[in-house]
């Protein structure tokens, strides 16, 4: 299967805060926020798969910020690691004030998908190939990452997440 690299994946997506999207504060609403997430984050994972996908898991995400009406919101997304049928995809969202043009950084997140033939069936997805240093440390923390969220999900026994394991030991050690 043909391999691809985190620019076949990369997505932008800009939206613009409305009174619709914001709660009494005219705080942009936190799940308005990650449904737009889910949006551009399912695109990248459909570039990489070139299949249907459907979301897995989304990791924390923390809301440092909050955006305001009127703010542009961009939110950047690509593939970081493709494993059997599914990939972890990458997250930054900047929030913009477009009068002065300050821009801020909003969240990062990572969401997993999982890629569906035609029939609904779980199916193999591409492997991905870091290209940059930056690149190859999200790929390498992939799969800790996904032992992490298999474990919490209740799909893998902590004794099994040997890379994760190795990580805490690690520091203990440091
Ligand atoms: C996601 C889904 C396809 C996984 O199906 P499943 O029968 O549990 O499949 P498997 O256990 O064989 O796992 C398939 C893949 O999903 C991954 N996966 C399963 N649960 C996961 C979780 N909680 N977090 C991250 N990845 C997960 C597995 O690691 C596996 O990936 P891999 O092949 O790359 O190793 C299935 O649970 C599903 O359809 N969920 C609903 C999806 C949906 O509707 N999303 C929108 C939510 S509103």
């Amino acid at each position: 299967m043909l391999k691809k690299t985190s620019t076949d994946s990369y997505t932008v997506m800009n939206e613009l805060v409305l009174p619709n999207d914001t709660n009494t504060f005219g705080n942009l609403m936190g799940g308005r926020l990650l449904y737009w997430m889910d949006i551009a984050a399912a695109m990248a994972a459909q570039k990489h798969c070139n299949r249907v996908v459907v979301t897995a898991s989304v990791d924390n995400v923390s809301f440092k910020h909050p955006i305001k009406l009127g703010d542009a919101v961009m939110i950047e997304a690509k593939v970081t690691r493709g494993f059997n049928t599914s990939v972890e995809v990458r997250l930054d969202v900047w929030a913009q004030d477009l009068p002065s043009g300050t821009k801020i950084k909003s969240n990062e997140a990572y969401y997993t998908f999982v890629a569906l033939d035609k029939e609904g069936h779980t199916i193999a997805v591409p492997e991905l190939t870091p290209e940059t240093p930056n690149e190859q440390v999200l790929y390498d923390g992939a799969l800790r990452r996904r032992q992490l969220r298999l474990i919490l999900g209740g799909k893998m026994q902590p004794d099994d997440a040997t890379e994760l394991k190795a990580l805490f030991i690690e520091s203990q050690k440091g």
